[in-house]
């Protein structure tokens, strides 16, 4: 069997959101040190269900709720903030629970990547290469609206989680004075979606953003209406600067800096308003070497097994390498692990790599949508 990464350490702030009634703790998880029942199947069905009846705590911006939102942040919670461009919704960005609460309190119907927030230009490059061309626009544009896709760093501490699997990693160093307060006092990265319940319009106020997430996240730092209302424009900096989606800073301007023009996406680039361009058909999602096989009810020889619940397959005991993304069947769990075991399991050796079947609620879809990425087009 290979290493498992470890899980993150319980936490008050992921404490809020279980009671849910889980609570086996085989593993390190935060959200099940709990001491609670065992999970009954009633429970399992409604775990997906983030707990709506999170006491969710507004303050005005200044220097408390910076303190609050720091700490909040290290203990693994979500914490809605002001950007120049819209309220984000940050958690630790090298905490895959908090990242999987995240996409849960979101509603998000898959994981897509989210972009890594930084003080200043020396962090972003702590976790992305940054070649000519993003030095160039970091330099005109930072702190300010626009985002930079670059190659992560190989220390890079941003969970696949949050990048969805990817090699490359979104960045931004935002301009607003309590953004830039609360990630100087956390002093880590921090992934923030706009700040709204997936599929609803980007909050510019505190009231939107609570009218969407109350009872679902721990913090809301209320500072004002934001100025630019639009999210951050998205550059890809690749072989060619790509514009992956318009946004506060004109493409005009990005361009007299480049000295050239902006690179267009792909055509097949699947696009809905929320998210004009979805990564996933940009760059290709993370996807092991070795084939991937799901739904699987039995281990053959040369196979390793991702697994999930307690049953057990036959053929299991032979399998080249077991790694179980939740035992306890727990699909936060699950999606914190998702991409790290894949990424383990594919340097195994093993033929291939079968997948227990997981549930298709809640996280499951988003899980399983990467997964069935994962499965396609290998030989
Ligand atoms: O202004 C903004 O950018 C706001 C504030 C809160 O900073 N944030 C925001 O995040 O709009 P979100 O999650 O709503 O949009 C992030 C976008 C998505 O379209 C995602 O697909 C793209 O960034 N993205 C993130 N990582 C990427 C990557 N590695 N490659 C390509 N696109 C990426
Ligand atoms: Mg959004």
């Amino acid at each position: 069997m290979v290493g498992v990464a470890g899980f993150e350490p319980a936490t008050p702030a992921s404490r809020k959101q279980c009671s849910t009634g889980l609570s086996h703790t085989p593993t390190r998880n935060a959200a099940y040190s709990l001491g609670l029942p065992p999970p009954q199947e009633a429970e399992l069905r409604n775990f997906f269900l983030v707990n709506p009846t999170l006491e969710t705590l507004i303050l005005p911006a200044g220097a408390a709720a910076v303190t609050a939102a720091a700490r909040t942040l290290a203990a693994g919670g979500l914490v809605a903030f002001p950007t120049e461009t819209v309220y984000g919704l940050g958690a630790d960005a090298a905490n895959p629970a908090a990242i999987a609460r995240l996409y849960q309190a979101k509603g998000r119907p898959a994981f897509n990547p989210l972009i890594a927030h930084v003080g200043d230009l020396a962090a972003a490059r702590k976790i992305a290469r940054f070649d000519g061309d993003a030095e160039r626009l970091a330099a005109a544009f930072w702190p300010g609206p626009l985002t930079l896709v670059a190659p992560k760093t190989e220390g890079c501490v941003v969970a696949d989680l949050a990048t969805a699997g990817l090699d490359t990693v979104a960045v931004r160093v935002p301009a607003h004075p309590v953004a830039r307060d609360i990630l100087r006092a956390f002093g880590g990265p921090v992934v923030a979606p706009s700040a709204n319940l997936s599929g609803h319009v980007s909050p510019t106020t505190a009231a939107h953003v609570e009218s969407d997430l109350a009872g679902l996240i721990d913090l809301i730092v209320d500072g004002g209406p934001v100025e630019v209302g639009v999210e951050s424009t998205i550059v890809g900096c690749f072989d060619q600067p790509m514009l992956l989606r318009p946004g506060g800073v004109p493409r005009e301007d990005i361009e007299r800096v480049l000295g050239r023009a902006l690179a267009q996406p792909p055509q097949e680039a699947e696009s809905d308003s929320a998210q004009p361009l979805a990564p996933g058909m940009l760059a290709s999602h993370y996807a092991p070497r070795t084939r991937v096989r799901l739904n699987a009810d039995g281990v053959a020889p040369g196979e390793a097994l991702l697994a999930f619940g307690l049953h057990r397959l036959h053929g299991e005991a032979d399998a080249v390498a077991i790694m179980n993304l939740s035992a306890k069947s727990d699909l936060a769990e699950a999606a914190a692990n998702l991409f790290g075991y894949l990424r383990a399991l594919d340097t195994t050796g093993a033929r291939t790599i079968a997948v227990m079947p997981i549930p298709e609620e809640g996280l499951g879809e988003a899980i399983n949508d990467r997964l069935r990425r994962a499965a396609v087009g290998r030989a």
